[in-house]
Order: structure tokens, then C-alpha cells, then sequence
């Protein structure tokens, strides 16, 4: 029997895993009792009427497993949603599966397309758990450069990593760290690409109501002909302040839902019970106010956020959506302790006090992001200005 961790033989999936740069910056941050922009969690309060319906669902018992999909109330609401926000060609529950977080919802659609052999698009910078967990699935990913907002998609890149083994593109409007929004003409593009390789799209928009200048978002499943070739991704996490709540879900052509579903039901059971009910409010008690508000906290937090890194040299391509600054710091690369992105995040933490994530974190090629941090605004107010406040004196 094995008795020290070096002793275990571990399953080659695991090997590679290792603590995210994320959490080592959390800990950093701690130590000087600074303030962290590193993570991507939004600690602003939950709305009062999800917390209400919750607590109502756990003091009415409704604690045991549901349907492997997801209460059927709740499903009937995320594709009333579906249709109108997103303008999807849905029709019934079939097509909705509510997962343990959008995560979660990301992991049965890899698990149920992808295997050894196959080859799948992820354009970069990338959100790191999209790669780790095609990664899972045995898949080989291959990367397509697509960086911030003012870069438009590239048909002609993304054919020349296209080869006959590849099943599957990784959309993600808007964009984690980029903040890129992806207009309909790059979507129709890139569903002529699919279509000419039958490709299918898992599109991740789990930002989908954080886009500010009247960027609209837009679904690529909403295109004519995109529908059935694409696994539409979203979740509760960011809007509604409660990413420890893991809720999310996904809507696509009933024959694959059905089968994700099932493998939902085999890695999670269901997504828990008493949330799925509370989350009912989001669609019968938040009006249109809710979103309206939600936009123009998130669009001066931007200012704040970016107004801060250019006013410190940083070159800022300000985000169209999401919730992250993806800033460069070329501009101030001869100040000390500015050489990499590794030495500038702990120059930030011990001489500001502020955390964020280094630009390595989202690129294959590590050196692409070696002049990049990510700055995440999703904060209290009071707690963003003074993060600013800080940065701004120490480097300003
Ligand atoms: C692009 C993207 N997708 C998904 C998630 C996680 O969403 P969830 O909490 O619904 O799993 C994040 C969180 O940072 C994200 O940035």
C-alpha cells in the first residue's frame, strides 16, 4: 500500500494538474492583506429575491435529487430566456440541461463529443478550464490566435489548424481575459467554416448580459443553419452574484442534450435541488431594471478600472464585455520589477497591495502573454477604488 504522495501512481490525466497561478496569487495577496482583482468572483451581495425563493425551497424540504436535467420549471424558464435573449431556435425542455455551473455544463458537452484522436479550436488568449478540460477528454486542442476587442476572427487562421480529425470549436462572447464580443458578421464566418468542415461550436457566454458601448451580443446558435451544430453555454455564476452556487446550464439539438444530460446525470446526479428552485426568481421576480443597472455598474467599474492602468503606463484595450482589464504593460517594461508578467503581478502585490493574474495564464506559448496582466473589476465599488487608489500611488 502506498503511504507517501510520491509513492502513488497517479493517472496520467491528473499528473499535469497543478495549483492554478490564480489561487498562488490569492495567497500573496493575503499575506500582505492586500486586495485580490486576480480571481474572476464578483463579491457583490446575491439579489434578495434569489435568496429568498432559496431558503423558502430548503425550509420546504425540496432537498432530494431531481430530474438529471434539472427541475422542470426551471428548464421551462431558461428556455423562455433562450428563445428571446438569445433568440435560439429551441422548442422544448429537451433541449435545456441545467448542470452544476456553466462548468459543469462545459465538462458533459466535452465528455460527450470529444475523445482521443479528436482534434478541437481554441482560440487564445484562452479561459484556462476550457483547455484543462478538453484536455480530459483525450482531445488534442489547437490554438488559434484571437486577441482583444479591436481583432476581428480570422477565417483563414482558424483553417489552417483545421485537419480531418477536427470535431469541435470553442467560442467564447464575451470573452474571458480578452473581453472580445464577437460581432455577427465574424460569427456568420466562422459558422461557414464549421459548416464546411462539419464542425460542432460549444459556446460559452456565460457574460453574456456584461457588454457595454451597445456591443450587442449575439448567439451563435441564433444564426440560420447554427442551431444544430452548436451547444449554447451560460449560467447563473456572474450575473446574479453567486459563483459558489454552481448553477448553469446548457440548450442545443435535443439528441445531444439528451445525451448530455445523461452524462450529467452520471458525473453530478443533478445540480443541487434547493438552488434550481431559488433561481426560479431570477425569471419571475428580477425585471428588466436588474440587467439595465447591472450593465451600467459593470460599464463605470470599467472606466475605473482602465482609466487606473493608463493613467500607470499600462496600454489598455478597454473591454467590450466580461468583467476583466487585459492590459499590457510594455509602455513601463524598463521600470524595476517590470521584466515578466511573473515579476510585475508580485511587483503589483508587494508594492500596491493589488493582486491580478499573469498573462502566461492564457496562452499556450507562455512568452504571447509575458507583457499581459489580467485585472478582474467584478468588486464592491469601495473595495475597486481602492484597489485603484493604491495602484495609482505606487506607480502613478
Ligand atoms: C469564460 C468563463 N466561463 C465559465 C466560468 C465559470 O462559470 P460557472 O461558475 O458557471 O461554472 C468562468 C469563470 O470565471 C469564465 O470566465
Amino acid at each position: 500500500m502506498a503511504s507517501s504522495p510520491d509513492m502513488i501512481s497517479l493517472a496520467d490525466r491528473a499528473r499535469p494538474l497543478k495549483k492554478s497561478h490564480i489561487r498562488t496569487i490569492s495567497k500573496a495577496v493575503k499575506a500582505v492583506d492586500g486586495i485580490n482583482l486576480g480571481q474572476g468572483i464578483c463579491d457583490l451581495p446575491t439579489p434578495a429575491p434569489i435568496k429568498a425563493r432559496t431558503h423558502e425551497a430548503i425550509d420546504a424540504n425540496r432537498s432530494i435529487y431531481s430530474h438529471h436535467a434539472g427541475i422542470e420549471a426551471l428548464r421551462e424558464a431558461i428556455l423562455e430566456k433562450a428563445t428571446t435573449f438569445n433568440e435560439l431556435p429551441a422548442s422544448t425542455i429537451d433541449e435545456v440541461v441545467v448542470s452544476a455551473g456553466s462548468t459543469g455544463a462545459f465538462v458533459i458537452a466535452a465528455m460527450t463529443l470529444l475523445q482521443e484522436g479528436d482534434e478541437v479550436i481554441l482560440f487564445e488568449p484562452y479561459y484556462g478550464y476550457h483547455r484543462n478540460i478538453l484536455k480530459l477528454t483525450g482531445a488534442t486542442v489547437r490554438y488559434v490566435p484571437l486577441g482583444g476587442p479591436d481583432d476581428a476572427f480570422d477565417p483563414e487562421a482558424m483553417e489552417a489548424e483545421i485537419t480531418d480529425r477536427t470535431r469541435a470549436v470553442i467560442v467564447n462572447t464575451p470573452a474571458n481575459p480578452s473581453g472580445k464580443v464577437w460581432r455577427r458578421d465574424e460569427l456568420e464566418a466562422l459558422l461557414t467554416v464549421m459548416q464546411k468542415h462539419d464542425l460542432i461550436a460549444i459556446t460559452d457566454e456565460i457574460y453574456e448580459y456584461m457588454t457595454y458601448d451597445d456591443a450587442p451580443h449575439v448567439s451563435l446558435g441564433a444564426l440560420p443553419g447554427a442551431y444544430e451544430r452548436t451547444i449554447t453555454l451560460s449560467g447563473f455564476s456572474k450575473t446574479y452574484n453567486v459563483t459558489g452556487w454552481r448553477l448553469g446550464y446548457a440548450v442545443g439539438p435535443a439528441p445531444l442534450l439528451e445525451k448530455m444530460g445523461l452524462m450529467n446525470d452520471l458525473l453530478y446526479i443533478c445540480a443541487p435541488r434547493p438552488l434550481q428552485h431559488g433561481m426560479l426568481a431570477v425569471f419571475e421576480d428580477l425585471d428588466e431594471e436588474y440587467y439595465t443597472s447591472l450593465r451600467s455598474d459593470y460599464h463605470e467599474r470599467r472606466s475605473l478600472m482602465c482609466e487606473t492602468l493608463e493613467a500607470i503606463g499600462f496600454d489598455v484595450p478597454w473591454p467590450e464585455g466580461a468583467y476583466y482589464a487585459f492590459a499590457d504593460f510594455s509602455p513601463i517594461q524598463d521600470r524595476p520589477g517590470f521584466s515578466s508578467d511573473e515579476e510585475a503581478a508580485d511587483t503589483l502585490i508587494q508594492e500596491s497591495g493589488v493582486g491580478c493574474v499573469t498573462g502566461r495564464s492564457f496562452y499556450s506559448d507562455r512568452d504571447r502573454g509575458s507583457t499581459k496582466l489580467r485585472f478582474c473589476f467584478g468588486k464592491e465599488r469601495p473595495v475597486l477604488k481602492q484597489a485603484c487608489d493604491q495602484l495609482r500611488e505606487a506607480f502613478g
